[in-house]
């Protein structure tokens, strides 16, 4: 079946890097810049050049060594902000500019005080200005999520007139439901008439936890760019996590979508990014996870030990996890105590394994989980 590719934009050096604590240095960025494109991304955000002399060296290096990747710098609707964004960009082989502003009612009369055909200026403006440095320019239509469709159209239109390549629609907020997200990729589909001339980009923030839902619903609906992190990671609550929309198109690929990311590569770069982050990736995170593949109540685990499929919908071998476990706590049956002992070398019959999970049980309900050693003391008693 022929697939429609979706690209992937990283922001985990620029949006995730908003995290409070998770500040890299330009080493620490180049580093993960190049672990970005061995994972196969599409585009790297490398950072917001105006916004310090650090950021503006980082996004100068990354522009240097990246070489399969769209490298992009970010920047406000501002002629200084864009300049500084093409000079740090000039070394890329694929630069790209990212400009935008706010463009719901909250931005346009709290924050710029200001008025609609302002804004629609400004962003046509900054599109135009944009363009003088490089040929691949994206829009953000910031708070998007919550600018009345009409207007958001009327916007779009102009800024793909511009010269707009890509036109991103964050819900910057995380306020959407999956399906008023996607109503609104499907308006801009329906009633941008230059639409076809932009790739419509989802960039989706997980305020109420709804981040990739929110993204998946863009894609259906015609989106064909998702904006992502690592983990997760991203201002407030987060952005769309790489690892969940990248394996959710791949599970579901009756969806009709594909993406260029070296599924293996997302367990090392996650654990990488935690590291380089200083932020522990918490343990029922889908895919990266470290309880991802693990099971510990009897029911799952004999089921899992007789099929795995029957617990488990992905290999973990296929997202570079370290494998199924199972873990041994009081809710863990026979079977699970039989498969771990045999693991660490003992054989019991099926009456001695009736006689060591009781003493088992007694073990496992003083402790959270019954480890290794343990289990070597429980199999001597017995042997
Ligand atoms: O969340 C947002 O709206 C953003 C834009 C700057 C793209 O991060
Ligand atoms: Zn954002």
């Amino acid at each position: 079946m022929k697939s429609d590719k979706i690209f992937i934009f990283d922001t985990t050096l620029r949006d995730g890097e908003q995290v409070p604590g998770c500040k890299l240095n330009t080493k620490e960025k180049l580093e993960l810049a190049l672990e970005l494109e061995n994972l196969g991304v599409d585009v790297i955000e490398a950072g917001f050049p105006i916004s310090s002399p650090g950021d503006f060296l980082s996004v100068t290096e990354i522009s240097k060594v990246v070489k399969q990747a769209t490298v992009c710098a970010l920047s406000r609707a501002v002629e200084k902000d864009i300049e500084v964004a093409a000079d740090a960009l000039k070394g890329a082989r694929r630069p790209r500019i990212h400009t935008g502003i706010g463009t719901s009612d909250f931005h346009i009369k709290s924050k710029f005080k200001s008025n609609r055909k302002e804004i629609k200026e400004r962003a046509v403006q900054s599109v135009k200005w944009a363009k003088n440095f490089v040929d691949d320019v994206e829009f953000y239509a910031e708070d998007a999520g919550r600018t009345e469709n009409e207007y958001l159209a009327s916007v779009i239109e102009a800024v793909i007139q511009a010269g707009a390549t890509v036109v991103n629609i964050p819900d910057t907020t995380g306020y959407c439901l999956p399906h008023q997200y996607g109503e609104k990729i499907a308006y801009l589909v329906n009633h941008v008439d230059n639409i076809d001339k932009a790739i419509i980009s989802c960039h989706c923030h997980n305020d109420l936890g709804l981040a990739t839902a929110n993204s998946i619903a863009g894609v259906i609906a015609g989106a064909r760019q998702i904006e992502c992190t690592l983990n997760g990671l991203g201002e407030r609550a987060g952005n769309t996590a790489l690892e969940e929309v990248v394996m959710i198109l791949r599970q579901h690929a009756h969806l009709g979508f594909s993406t260029g990311i070296n599924t293996q590569r997302l367990n090392p770069v996650s654990r990488m990014v935690a590291e380089i982050m200083r932020m522990p990736v918490q343990p029922n995170k889908a895919i990266v996870g470290a309880n991802a593949f693990s099971h510990s109540s009897g029911i799952h685990q004999d089921g899992f030990l007789k099929d795995a499929l029957t617990y488990e919908i992905i290999n973990p071998d296929e997202v570079g996890a370290d494998g199924s476990k199972i873990v041994l706590t009081a809710r863990s049956g026979r079977s699970a105590l039989a498969h771990r002992l045999h693991k660490i070398g003992y054989d019991f019959t099926r009456n001695e394994i009736d006689v060591l999970y009781t003493e088992f049980l007694r073990m496992a309900d003083t402790k959270k989980e019954v480890g290794e050693e343990d289990l070597h003391r429980l199999a001597r008693v017995r042997v």
